[in-house]
């Protein structure tokens, strides 16, 4: 496996190497320290005089969750949000015309037991791509503080091409967005939304804990598998992620390789055009649609 650190390649040529297999590690640039600055504002506003990094120590789990329940839609929906990724964008080199994002996720990781599930959810051991990510989806990752092997996230490289059974079969994307998502604040000490998951042990070494100063970020296909590694820090990781897929790509169906998902649904209608925020061609969409998004009659961007 390939990890690029600050290299300079055309959008083109990355998003191939990255349909591979490589991970790409990219310096702060201008505008991810605007994103990662943006993030701190409002984490810093939501938790008032308690240092966010150490909330564990002065609140109840269901108070943390409280706040984060305001705090993270706040920090997904806010304009500056969508500006600053644009300009990360644009920073590396894509083509804003062909380059489409979702919304930026706000994630934590808390020490311990503290909150683990619903809106502070420990991701196990996942693929996106098991919960109805195209194949060409990129995975942008950040700190927004400073991170350690202890509170980071970790990418699982042996599994790129081997595959694991898991229950991706079982979940379908509008029908999760229906019944599921919007609940996430109320699972305080255990989850019980069903999601996909390894359905067999699964060998979390080797695996990369890319470790990079707030600001600096990296890039991994969708079809890693990755997981939240257990805190065992006394600090909170607070991390911003966000997902793009370039329009040549979904024309033509290019992506990683499906080893193992067998999910139903897509989220490719999230995602929105670099420079306006609309949405894909309906005949691009469509390409990715299997009916079921009739079938749970909700449009997923309107969760
Ligand atoms: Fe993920």
């Amino acid at each position: 496996m390939n990890v690029f650190i600050d290299s300079r390649f055309s959008d083109d040529n990355r998003n191939k190497l990255l349909y591979d297999g490589a991970i790409f590690v990219h310096a702060p640039s201008p505008n991810s320290l605007k994103l990662c600055q943006l993030a701190r504002d409002l984490v810093e506003e939501a938790f008032g005089l308690v240092d966010p990094r150490r909330v564990q120590a002065s609140m109840s789990a269901e108070r943390a969750a409280e706040i984060l329940s305001v705090l993270k839609p706040k920090f997904i929906h806010h304009p500056k949000a969508k500006e600053h990724i644009q300009g990360m964008l644009a920073d590396l080199g894509c083509d804003l015309a062909k380059t489409y994002f979702d919304v930026p996720r706000l994630r934590t990781a808390f020490p311990g037991e503290y909150l683990k599930s619903g809106i502070a959810y420990a991701f196990h051991p996942h693929r996106d791509t098991w919960y109805s990510a195209p194949f060409c989806q990129i995975n942008w990752w950040m700190p927004v503080y400073a991170i350690g092997s202890e509170n980071c996230m970790a990418i699982h490289p042996r599994y790129w091409s081997e595959p694991v059974r898991n229950s991706s079969s079982q979940y379908n994307y509008h029908k999760w967005n229906m019944e599921s998502r919007h609940s996430a604040g109320q699972h305080v000490k255990q989850d019980t939304r069903v999601q996909p998951r390894p359905a067999e042990p699964v060998e979390l070494d080797p695996q990369f804990k890319l470790i990079c100063e707030p600001g600096a970020f990296y890039q991994f296909s969708a079809a890693h598998l990755h997981s939240t590694v257990p805190n065992t820090s006394d600090l909170t990781r607070y991390s911003i992620d966000f997902r793009t897929v370039h329009l040549d790509d979904v024309w033509t169906r290019t992506g990683a390789p499906n080893i193992d998902s067998a999910c139903t649904g897509t989220s490719m209608s999230d995602f929105v055009k670099g420079t306006d925020f609309s949405r894909l061609p309906s005949e691009a969409l469509a390409l990715y649609q299997d009916g079921t998004e009739l079938q749970y009659n909700l449009p997923s961007h309107a969760i």
